[in-house]
């Protein structure tokens, strides 16, 4: 018995779309700190200083090290049950979607094959003159500043290189919101995970999800924006609760498969 409501369990016997749309809480439990909250990122350091293309421009090597500094964590974390839940939903429904405002690159990690990045990630860097792209650890830096090594020898780009995400005042990447809104408008069901749901245009996908037809879970040990509307809350963190729809998932397909589609007949 999963304990879950029936209108919840015939949602994971007949989906034939999920979507999870995941925030910095869905990273918590690997150790990377969130944004807000508690120990979250911007109670020690100012988005002002740090995530937007002025403050790079007027000190590129205070938010290239903070960008190092947040590497060198997710060097050293990994996904954890939740992450790797979702990944082994796409054994179960037709088609999972990871929308996620993450740049850690943790649902990739886990083996998720559609993820969505709204934000960018951390792990890809581009020049701002040339577009030159440099990923991982491969980045020239010459005096502490990353530099474009573009071009012909004598007559190298030399353009500043920043980190592949998106910073306050910044546009989304366009082809992956329009296919995250796709996916999100298609949903048979959504889970909102680890997200306060503050920061726009991504905090409007559940609404929109909502108002497509897509039952919606929250899983967030606290009350977001989300929370009054959501069909359904765990009050529980990402760790225990996605592990936890995965057994139900299973168990309700595997009891009561979803009728197949018709197939054409041939004479
Ligand atoms: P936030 O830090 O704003 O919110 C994290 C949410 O995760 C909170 O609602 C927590 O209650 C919840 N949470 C904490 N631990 C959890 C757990 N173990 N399981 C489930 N939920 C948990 O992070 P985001 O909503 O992702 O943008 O923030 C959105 C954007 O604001 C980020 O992408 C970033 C930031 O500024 C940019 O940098 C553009």
């Amino acid at each position: 018995m999963s304990g879950f409501p029936a209108p919840f369990l015939e949602v994971l016997r007949r989906a034939d779309e999920v979507v999870a749309f995941t925030g910095a809480g869905m990273s918590a439990e690997s150790g990377v700190p969130t944004f807000r909250g508690d120990g979250g990122l911007w109670q020690k350091f100012r988005p002002e200083e740090l995530a937007n293309v002025g403050a790079f421009l007027r000190n590129p090597v205070l938010v290239w090290e903070w960008y190092e500094h947040r590497r060198t964590v997710l060097a050293g974390v990994s996904p954890h049950p939740g992450h790797r839940a979702l990944a082994a939903m796409e054994a179960i429904f037709p088609r999972v979607t990871v929308v996620t405002q993450n740049v850690d690159n943790l649902h990739r990690r886990a083996g998720s094959t559609r993820v969505l990045e709204l934000h960018g990630n951390i792990e890809r860097n581009y020049c701002i003159r040339c577009g030159a792209r440099y990923d991982g650890a491969d980045v020239p830096v010459r005096d502490r500043v990353p530099s474009c090594t573009a071009g012909a020898a004598g007559a190298a780009c030399g353009g500043l290189i920043r980190p592949d995400v998106v910073w306050f005042g910044e546009p989304l990447p366009e082809e992956e919101w329009e296919a995250g809104v796709r996916a999100i408008g298609r949903a048979d069901l959504c889970l909102l995970v680890g997200t306060s749901g503050v920061v726009y245009p991504a905090a409007s996908l559940p609404a929109l999800a909502q108002r497509q037809g897509a039952y919606t879970v929250e899983i967030n040990p606290e009350p977001t924006p989300f929370t009054d509307s959501a069909d359904l809350v765990l009050r529980q963190p990402a760790g225990i609760a996605l592990p936890a729809i995965l057994d139900a998932a299973r168990a309700a397909r595997s009891l009561h498969p979803p009728s197949p589609s018709p197939t054409p007949h041939t004479p």
